[in-house]
């Protein structure tokens, strides 16, 4: 995170009234101080980044703090809310649930439980056989590091390696950090787990001029290599997320084309972590598709549940079906609460046709954030992401350098103007609008961007 602190304070800020937006106070809304030191006061720490916006009600596409004030909400309370929040078909599932008496059954069987793990694995067209449903996106990416070794040690690999990448987060528990190529974010835990290789992210600037991303993969392999690693016997396993979160980066397709064949070629499972790029939020069912590959398992959560607990593993039934009875459980597993949000959730994709929606959206969102680059080109040199997840990348237009502060003070306006962007702490602002928003508002929330950077200049 950067150092830059959001002002606690209410700060007068002009009165905004639209269809969509309604600023009627200072910002943060008198009231808002003393939430937030309460907090301060009885929450962790690490949970308090974000910008001091007290959530009153979510609706749609639109979030309300208790003095009424209205905000576009292009972030989806982090790309949760695909299906727009306090979706009615996903209240009324919640609701018959707790209406039928049954909040929680731990592994027993239910009837909500074989139908959502039905429907989820149909909804995958074939692709995937089975799933294991957990509670967060970091078990779901712990479960499939333990079905990738289980896997490995199931066919007789020397060792237990995984390739990762540099730069990729897949949740915070241990084995989700060790994967992950964020280095500071793991000093905690004191050591590096030996068998964890991570090659570096095929960004524009890292991409040597000539080298096509192919090449590109194959120096890296070639490095590890190098390393004394036998790729073929020492490997059984390869992590990626669908794209790069913190900029949302989609890698060039044929890097991942590449790394698919490389791990075919050796008997490498391949894993695409899809916490939050899946269930049409880029504008196809999962992400992977953008890259036309075939993933071994995928890592669900987030927008899989809308809101409730539910993040889950999918794979094929050789794969999944490794760990014995009672290797690979939890507690809340499956919950009727959990199945009932993520049932609703898929119908409500379905039904309302938000793989194309999302994808028509996205058009117009992609289109008119690449020309608030061509508006300021000194100040954004890159757009990435794809459907309805976007990030737009700030420099310093005097050193060219990251400017993490000025995507902070950007975040920071768009709030005091009715807009809500997700504050990464880096050069990044990213977007990811619930699909069900409207044309109108979609295209408000970009003219809010536009001046927020306008302001800051
Ligand atoms: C790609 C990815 N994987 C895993 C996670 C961890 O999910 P959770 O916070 O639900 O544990 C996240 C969360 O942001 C994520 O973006």
């Amino acid at each position: 995170m950067s150092a830059f602190s959001f002002s606690k304070k209410p700060v007068k800020v002009p009165l905004v009234k639209t269809k969509n937006r309604s600023i009627q106070t200072p910002v943060p809304s008198p009231g808002t101080e003393g939430i937030l030191e309460n907090l301060s006061n009885y929450e962790s720490r690490s949970m308090q980044g974000t910008v001091p916006l007290v959530w009153e009600k979510a609706q749609g596409f639109n979030v309300f703090d208790h003095a009424g004030n209205q905000w576009i909400d292009f972030t989806s309370a982090i790309f949760i809310a695909n299906i727009g929040h306090s979706n009615p078909r996903f209240i009324k599932a919640i609701r018959e649930v707790l209406d039928n008496n049954l909040v929680h059954h731990f592994t027993y069987p239910s009837q909500i439980k074989a139908r959502y793990y039905e429907k989820l694995v149909r909804f995958t067209d074939g692709e995937f056989d089975k799933a294991f449903l957990l509670s967060g996106g970091t078990e779901a990416t712990e479960a499939a590091l333990k079905l990738m070794r289980m896997n490995g040690q199931r066919t007789r690999k020397k060792r237990l390696g995984i390739i990762s990448m540099e730069g990729s987060f897949h949740g915070r528990t241990l084995g989700a950090q060790l994967l992950g190529g964020i280095k500071p974010q793991k000093e905690w835990i004191g050591f590096e787990d030996q068998g964890v290789f991570h090659i570096r992210c095929p960004y524009p600037w890292v991409l040597d001029k000539g080298t096509s991303p192919e090449e590109f993969l194959e120096n890296e392999l070639k490095k590890l290599e190098d390393e004394g690693i036998c790729l073929g016997t020492d490997i059984c396993g390869a992590i990626f997320e669908t794209f790069q979160g913190w900029a949302s980066f989609f890698y060039p397709k044929s890097f991942m084309k590449a790394m698919e064949a490389f791990c075919r070629k050796n008997k490498i499972l391949l894993t695409i972590d899809e916490v939050q790029s899946g269930f049409a939020r880029t504008g196809v069912k999962f992400g992977y598709q953008h890259y036309d590959i075939h993933p071994d398992l995928i890592c669900c959560g987030k927008g899989m549940g809308s809101g409730v607990a539910l993040s889950g593993v999918l794979g094929k039934r050789e794969i999944m079906d490794i760990p014995d009875v009672g290797m690979m459980s939890s507690t809340n597993s499956a919950n009727p609460i959990a199945c009932a949000g993520g049932m609703a959730t898929l119908e409500e994709i379905v039904e309302n046709n938000l793989v194309e929606e999302a994808r028509r959206k996205g058009k117009v969102f992609h289109e008119g954030l690449n020309s608030l680059k061509e508006k300021y080109p000194d100040r954004i040199p890159y757009v990435f992401g794809e459907g309805m997840i976007a990030s737009v990348l700030f420099k310093n237009p005097k050193t060219g350098e990251a400017d993490s502060l000025f995507s902070s003070r950007v975040s920071e306006t768009c709030m005091q103007k009715g807009l809500l962007v997700v504050h990464t702490g880096r050069e990044s602002v990213k977007m990811g609008p619930p699909l069900t928003i409207s044309d109108d508002a979609l295209l408000e929330g970009l003219d809010v961007l536009d001046e927020a950077i306008r302001e800051n200049i």
